[in-house]
């Protein structure tokens, strides 16, 4: 699709350019009036310089004028063939010459592809050439959110921690960035008022053993069983399923401050991790869930 839907600017490129071919044309040929005879001085055009530099209006050389044609020529040609005016003979566009490189490079990789889809994705975080075509892939299509050493930011899951909201099985990991994910946390803000907010707060900081004022907690506990336990679990150790995260573990998505966990649970969250399956394919997907797998499933990470 193009972003310009009026005709108008084909007319206006068209004119320029025709014209301009006209125009250098007919000056060419206005040039080329004033022929010499052998051994004939051309007239002086009248401009003088230091008493007796003059300047004769000689023809222009012929091997110069020649050149110009034939870039006139060339031109003519080059509109001719490829989209200027019109579509052009030759019917060349940018995508479609894109489309082609793309094949090419498909049929070149399509063996390696096929090669790795074939492998268990445990393997594939096993086998450095893979693993290093996973990399390549997610440093093009994952670092804006993930970062390039794929530890995440406030929001962006670390994924190389071992530490998981939806799972890190080979089959979990393959099935979250096929599909996506869109976690889901409620607000309560205007359900609970600021109090209450503030004392289920304080209990899940003793969920994670952090400093809380125990009054609070002690209040809260009551709520967190009322409300919150069908998604993060009777003892707050969250749901994979629903990709409700675990509070008692000190790694926190958004951040585990009394302050943040106020605004978590005020205003609830909600949090896409967009699906590649339509976009990348299941090979690509299959060698990133690999290499995403390597992350946390290596000798440094045990
Ligand atoms: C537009 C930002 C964005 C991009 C790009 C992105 N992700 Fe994500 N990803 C997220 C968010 C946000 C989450 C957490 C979703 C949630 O909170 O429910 C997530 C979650 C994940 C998880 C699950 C982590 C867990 O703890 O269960 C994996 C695995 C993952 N992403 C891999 C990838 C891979 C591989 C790519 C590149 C193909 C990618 N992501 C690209 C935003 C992104
Ligand atoms: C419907 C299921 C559901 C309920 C009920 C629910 N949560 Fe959540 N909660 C989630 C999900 C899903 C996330 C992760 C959101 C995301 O991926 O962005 C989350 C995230 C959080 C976080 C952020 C954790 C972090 O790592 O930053 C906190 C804190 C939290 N919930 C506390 C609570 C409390 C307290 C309650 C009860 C008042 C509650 N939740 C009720 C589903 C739920």
């Amino acid at each position: 699709m193009t972003d310009f839907q009026s005709i108008f600017w084909n007319y206006w490129i068209a004119i320029i350019v025709i014209g301009g071919i006209v125009a250098m044309t007919l000056l060419l040929m206005s040039q080329g009036v004033v022929k010499l005879k052998k051994g004939e001085n051309a007239d002086v055009t009248g401009h003088k310089w230091d008493g007796d530099l003059e300047e004769f209006n000689n023809p222009l050389p012929g091997w110069w004028v020649m050149m110009f044609y034939m870039t006139i020529v060339f031109g003519i040609v080059y509109l001719v063939l490829y989209p200027g005016i019109w579509g052009g003979m030759w019917k060349w566009t940018s995508s479609n010459q894109y489309g082609k490189e793309v094949a090419q490079a498909n049929s070149k990789y399509q063996g390696l592809y096929d090669k790795y889809s074939a492998m268990p994705i445990a393997a594939i975080a096993q086998n450095q050439e893979a693993k290093d075509m996973g990399k390549r892939l997610f440093l093009t299509y994952c670092i804006q959110c993930h970062g390039a050493d794929a530890r995440g930011a406030k929001g962006f899951p670390n994924l190389t921690d071992g530490d998981w909201l939806y799972g890190g099985s080979p089959e979990k990991i393959l099935e979250t960035i096929a599909n996506g994910r869109h976690g889901q946390m409620p607000a309560w803000g205007a359900v609970f008022g600021e109090e209450k907010v503030k004392d289920v707060a304080n209990y899940v900081l003793q969920l994670a053993g952090k400093p809380r004022n125990e009054l609070r907690a002690t209040r809260g506990a009551e709520t967190f069983k009322q409300t919150c336990v069908a998604c993060h679990g009777a003892e707050g150790k969250g749901n994979q399923d629903l990709g409700a995260p675990n509070l008692t573990d000190n790694t926190w998505l958004y951040g585990g401050s009394e302050a943040t966990i106020i605004e978590t649970i005020t205003n609830g969250r909600s949090n896409v991790m967009p699906a590649w399956k339509e976009f990348l394919g299941d090979a690509k997907v299959h060698l990133l869930a690999g290499y995403v797998y390597s992350l946390s499933n290596n000798e440094k990470a045990k």
